[in-house]
């Protein structure tokens, strides 16, 4: 094939980590490996990845009159890595909580905060009272900011409506980010992420929400083909153990795949049941015990940890080497929420992985790249750099990888690239 105008040769980078290896998620010491390419060249044919080799390959091949028209982007010094891939967000919500953020700072604790009708709940109120508009200009602000910071690919959940029209509402806010600005996302019903106000008044009120989660919300969810997963929030305060397996049930009935918050504050039975269900991931763990790790293992669930949430609420970090060692596969993801997590930038979150969660920096790569993708079921897509998968990468401004993690937050990721377009 000849010359194409959309050719895009990015050259002689100091390392090119291309994760080439097995397509399905990365266990144990497989997490380890990077496909690590030095001198090397990567080209980008329209929106994919066409070639990535040796520079002096490329060099020759050019000289032959290969890739004749490319245009060469100097990347001498840098690396290259693939994009990074969320696969944990909360990111469509309307307001903010920085005034529990303060309270919190001075003692108060978050789930008394929650139980007292704040937390969750507050974001519910000022969610609702959100014109759909006025919520994606907020998402899409937000957004965008994330994807400076390194990612370009977002699971984002729904769970501030808590009721029919505003847990569509966030859902269509959440595919028009795709549809209409281009970012790459897959939708998650969290219908069961608190009991709202409204249902709290006695045991009655409370099992009839989740009546109406399985036989309203997750039917007219599914109908509008508006998510690709449902969530429960399964632990202490939030969904207890049968009323979690009621929601995921009724969601496998109609066809969604499960993702599931497990073992945040305590052991309710959250991962166990990940595991029985066999969801694609189990997400937070700060306590797991051995035999829940093991379950992890053989049901093939993704363990995703979100340790910028045990930062914010000074939490425990979930022991991601354990479950390294276990041989779970391992995502990383940054749980963007207005409460328990604002956090934005996945790339300092990978360092808080390694730094609270004992990752090691390589590790922490794979989980926010391609276990992340695969999670989603994005890994022939994205994740890594290989020929045929979409040109999502990130230019970093040093010639060695795990400086991400040893300057942590310094602003090393210098571009960002997602289908074969600079983006930030
Ligand atoms: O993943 N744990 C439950 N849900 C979110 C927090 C949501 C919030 O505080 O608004 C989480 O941490
Ligand atoms: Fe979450």
């Amino acid at each position: 094939t000849g010359p194409r105008p959309g050719t895009i040769a990015l050259t002689d980078a100091a390392q090119v980590l291309t994760l080439a290896g097995p397509a399905g998620a990365r266990a144990g010491a497989e997490m380890r490996e990077l496909g690590i390419l030095e001198h090397a060249t990567l080209v980008i044919e329209d929106k994919k990845l066409a070639w990535v080799g040796a520079h002096e390959q490329f060099t020759a091949r050019r000289e032959a009159g290969e890739f004749a028209g490319a245009q060469v982007h100097d990347c001498r010094g840098k690396v290259l890595m693939p994009a990074l891939v969320d696969p944990h967000t909360h990111l469509v919500w309307a307001g903010d909580r920085r005034d529990e953020l303060e309270l919190r700072l001075r003692g108060a604790d978050y789930e008394e905060i929650f139980a007292a009708g704040g937390g969750i709940l507050s974001s519910v109120r000022q969610t609702r009272a959100a014109s759909e508009d006025q919520l994606y200009g907020q998402s899409l602000a937000r957004i965008t900011r994330m994807r400076a910071c390194g990612a370009t690919t977002f699971e984002i959940k729904s769970g501030y409506g808590l009721e029919l029209e505003a847990e569509l509402r966030q859902l269509r806010v959440a595919r028009r980010l795709r549809d209409e600005a281009g970012f790459r996302i897959k939708t998650t019903c969290l219908a069961a992420h608190a009991i709202p106000e409204e249902a709290r008044g006695s045991e009655a009120a409370r099992a009839s929400f989740i009546e109406r989660i399985c036989e309203q919300i997750l039917p007219a969810v599914v109908e509008a083909g508006l998510a690709d997963y449902a969530d429960v929030f399964c632990d202490r305060g939030a969904f207890t153990r049968d009323e979690a397996a009621k929601v995921l049930a009724r969601a496998v009935a109609l066809g969604l795949e499960l993702r599931v918050h497990a073992n945040e504050f305590g052991h309710t039975g959250g991962a166990e049941l990940a595991a029985e269900f066999r969801a694609r991931s189990a997400d937070h763990l700060l306590h797991l015990s051995d035999g829940e790790r093991a379950a992890l293992r053989e049901a093939g669930v993704t363990a995703t940890l979100l340790p910028g949430t045990s930062l914010v609420l000074a939490k425990p970090y979930a022991n991601g080497r354990a479950l390294v060692e276990a041989g779970v596969p391992v995502a990383v993801a940054s749980d963007c929420n207005p409460g328990s997590c604002a956090l934005e930038n996945l790339a300092m979150v990978l360092g808080l992985a390694c730094y609270g969660c004992k990752l090691t920096p390589a590790e922490a790569i794979v989980a926010a790249t391609h276990n992340a993708a695969v999670s989603l079921g994005l890994g022939d897509e994205v994740g890594r750099l290989a020929p045929g998968l979409d040109a999502d990468l990130l230019v970093l401004e040093t010639d060695d990888y795990r400086d991400l993690v040893y300057h942590a937050g310094s602003p090393l990721v210098r571009e960002v690239w997602s289908r074969g377009q600079r983006v930030a």
